[in-house]
């Protein structure tokens, strides 16, 4: 029987990038945030050989390439098992970046497979394919609010955030993650020791803010007045949480720029680039906000839809459709 599996998209609540390391990655943290907005991935086995994916988008790559398929090779490897799998991706996750949308779909896919071959992969051995295939795999493994440390896979769950509103806004702009990176050091390089941020100072100022903002939001003792949600996003602010990848993605791209001052103006709390990008996102503090916001953004072309943050028991619970 066929399994199908929601797979969740995820904005980075701040991002802070290290130096190169001698792998090649950067060290990193952010607070990664699942959101309700999803693709639905459909797996099934029979007998044969090979792996198929199918998807109606174009622009999804079919082969060897996809995190699906490089997902699914690992998991039947791993379980020593023998199949012809097909995978079919209903794409509604802009494949622009910036939500992970390949490395979500990848995640879904080996929970699918697991589940229509009746069997599971022990929680650390899900965890080492996962990581093998992206960096950003791994947060899909747990859902909600999630700090990302290492290279971006090492994640630990944190406690979940309330329900915020979310306007996410892609515009026709493909960003190349590798190249962002290459961007940053660069632009580093360039700047020399003239300014405080560079690569060991950008971590250890995300862990303080970090910590300053969570310990504020999350004893539940808010720094000033008001509703749970408009709290915790003004007190994001407040701590000055960042994506590093703005410096330089933003001046290869000003029209990026100029989505995010569009977000701000359009009642937005607080609003960011989201990873490398092109996706951009704006929160609210009441879905009415967010709804008239995306309906604004469309009026002048840019392709936005209005959505809320998920938490990690919404997450759990409706992954399987
Ligand atoms: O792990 P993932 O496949 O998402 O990484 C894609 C590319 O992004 C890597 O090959 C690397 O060039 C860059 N990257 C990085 N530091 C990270 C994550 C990714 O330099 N922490």
């Amino acid at each position: 029987m066929p399994v199908s599996v929601r797979s969740f998209a995820k904005i980075n609540l701040g991002l802070a990038i290290g130096a190169k390391r001698d792998d090649g990655f950067h060290e990193l943290r952010t607070i990664y945030q699942t959101l309700a907005l999803h693709d639905v991935i459909r797996v099934d086995v029979s007998r044969g050989t090979g792996i198929e994916i199918r998807c109606k988008d174009a622009r999804v790559p079919a082969d060897e390439s996809n995190t699906c398929w490089r997902i699914a090779d690992r998991v039947m490897r791993s379980l020593k098992q023998r199949g012809k799998i097909v995978i079919s991706i209903e794409k509604n996750l802009p494949v622009q970046g910036g939500l992970a949308g390949g490395s979500s779909n990848a995640v879904a896919t080996m929970l699918a497979l697991e589940r229509v071959l009746r069997t599971e992969l022990p929680a650390r051995e899900r965890l080492r394919i996962a990581a093998e295939v992206g960096s950003d795999l791994p947060l899909f493994l747990l859902g909600g609010t999630v700090l990302g440390c290492g290279r971006g896979e090492e994640v630990y769950p944190l406690p979940d955030l309330p329900c915020i509103a979310c306007v996410v806004a892609t515009p026709e702009v493909g960003v190349s993650t590798p190249d962002a990176f290459r961007r940053l050091d660069e632009f580093r390089a360039q700047e020399g020791e003239l300014t405080p941020e560079g690569p060991s100072n950008t971590i250890s100022e995300f862990g303080r803010s970090a910590f300053e903002w969570l310990n504020g939001t999350l004893s539940g003792v808010p720094a000033v007045g008001g509703d749970r949600a408009e709290t915790l996003l003004l007190d994001l602010v407040r701590a000055g949480i960042e994506n590093d990848f703005e410096r330089v993605v933003f001046p290869l791209y000003p029209e990026l720029r100029e989505v995010k001052r569009l977000l701000e103006k359009s009642n937005s709390s607080y609003a960011s680039l989201s990873g490398s990008g092109a996706t951009l996102y704006g929160l609210y503090g009441h879905s009415e906000q967010a709804e008239e916001a995306a309906q604004a953004l469309r009026s002048a072309g840019i392709c936005a839809r209005a959505t809320v943050t998920l938490g990690r028991a919404g997450y759990l619970e409706q992954r399987f459709v």
